[in-house]
Parts: C-alpha cells; structure tokens; sequence
C-alpha cells in the first residue's frame, strides 16, 4: 500500500471512534481529508463538526456537514486529526499544514484525540520534523533568536499566513526528549501564538496505517 492508501485506510478506521448524531472535532491535512470524505459517506450522520481550518470547513460544508462555532461548543468527545510525528507516549509534533493553533484549540474542548497517521510518522523521539512555531508576525526575529539560543534553526515559512494571520518558523534540530517542558517554556515567549508540540493534548489513541493494516495505539492517562 502506499502512503495514500494508508491515509485512506486510518481515515475510513476513524469513523469507529464517531458517534452518529453528535458534534466531534475535526483536524486539517491531508488525512484528515480522507476522514472528511468518510464521514460524508456515514448514515446516520453526525450533527456537526467543530473545524480547525478555513480548508476543512470548506472541506466540511462541501459535503453537507454543518459547521459549528468552536464558542458556542462546551465539550466534543472525540477530536479526530493528523500529526507530523507522533512517539510512544503519544505526543506529536503538528502543524505542518499550518493550522496548528486552531487544531489545539478544537483537541483542548475534546475529551478523547484520535490520531490518524501513516506509520511514517511514528518516531521514538519527536524533533526530526521541523517543528512549527506560530508567531505573531513582529515577534518572528526575537521568538527566532531564542529558539536559535535553544539549539534550534529556525526558518521562516516563506508566503504562509495562517488562518489567524501569523506567520511560521519552522525549526530543524530540536531533539524533543521532554516535549511537555519544551511545549511550556516555548510557548510562555512573548508572540509565540502556539508552539507545534502537543504534549498537554496529546493522543489518546492513533490509528497508524502499517502495510500489515490498521494498527491501534493507545496512550492511557
Ligand atoms: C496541519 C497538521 C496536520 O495534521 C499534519 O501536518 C499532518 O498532515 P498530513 O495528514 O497531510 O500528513 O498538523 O497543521
């Protein structure tokens, strides 16, 4: 199978973790998509969806899917989305797609985060994927130069505003052994929106696409 085949195969195995009738999360990129184009397919259908992109609400909408204010939302119980990397206690390095501070937005109203992910992006420790930072656009030479004092090589995304209008370092050579701290120390820095590590909302589970299948990881606690 290639990797398409598997981003198809854990969106389908997604839909399990739905229940019809309720309002759920949904995440950005393109295996998100592949759950989208899944969910469209499911009877009965779900009420809604809490989006966390102009693209999958777009996405959304296109086939019929009602799309709800992430405000007038209390709790979802299930967020479903993609990752870049993800290790073995569940936590993952996001925004690679750019939608990184809304997706952590929709994960913290979630009572469950289920990753799908092709098994590419199972890594022991995170940090070999650039990891995206969110900044607001007049803090990108400050937040760069920390980010630089931390041991990392920060890039600015050429040409990417996101959906909140801010731009993203990407920064290549962070090995990510303790990814709450990192998570907390980068993301205190003054216009820093959301730093990529999502190690307080990590994965509850992920359905990882292998050649052999789906395969269910579960991260309790
Ligand atoms: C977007 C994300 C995506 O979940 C991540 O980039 C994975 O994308 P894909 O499913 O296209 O590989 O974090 O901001």
């Amino acid at each position: 199978m290639n990797q398409d085949e598997l981003k198809a195969l854990v969106g389908r195995a997604a839909l399990a973790h739905v229940q019809p009738g309720t309002v759920i999360g949904v995440g950005t990129g393109s295996t998100v998509n592949c759950f989208i184009d899944a969910l469209a397919t499911m009877t009965p259908r779900i009420a809604g969806a809490v989006s966390s992109s102009e693209k999958s609400t777009e996405r959304l909408r296109a086939h019929g899917i009602p799309v709800l204010d992430c405000n007038a939302v209390e709790r979802l119980p299930v967020y479903v989305d993609g990752a870049d990397e993800i290790d073995h206690g569940g936590h993952m390095i996001k925004g690679g797609g750019a939608a990184l501070t809304r997706e952590k937005i929709v994960a913290d109203i979630a009572e469950r985060f289920v990753c799908i992910a092709d098994e590419s992006k199972r890594v022991d420790t995170l940090g070999r994927f650039p990891l995206p930072v969110e900044v607001i656009p007049m803090a990108a030479a400050q937040v760069a130069r920390r980010l630089r004092a931390l041991g990392g090589e920060p890039v600015l995304r050429q040409g990417v505003v996101t959906d909140n209008g801010g731009h993203i370092l990407d920064v290549r050579g962070l090995a990510i052994i303790d990814p709450l701290a990192m998570e907390a120390e980068i993301n205190q820095w003054p216009g820093v929106v959301t730093v990529g590590i999502f190690a307080r909302n990590r994965a509850s589970v992920c359905l990882l696409g292998t050649a052999q299948g789906v395969k269910t990881l579960t991260f309790p606690g």
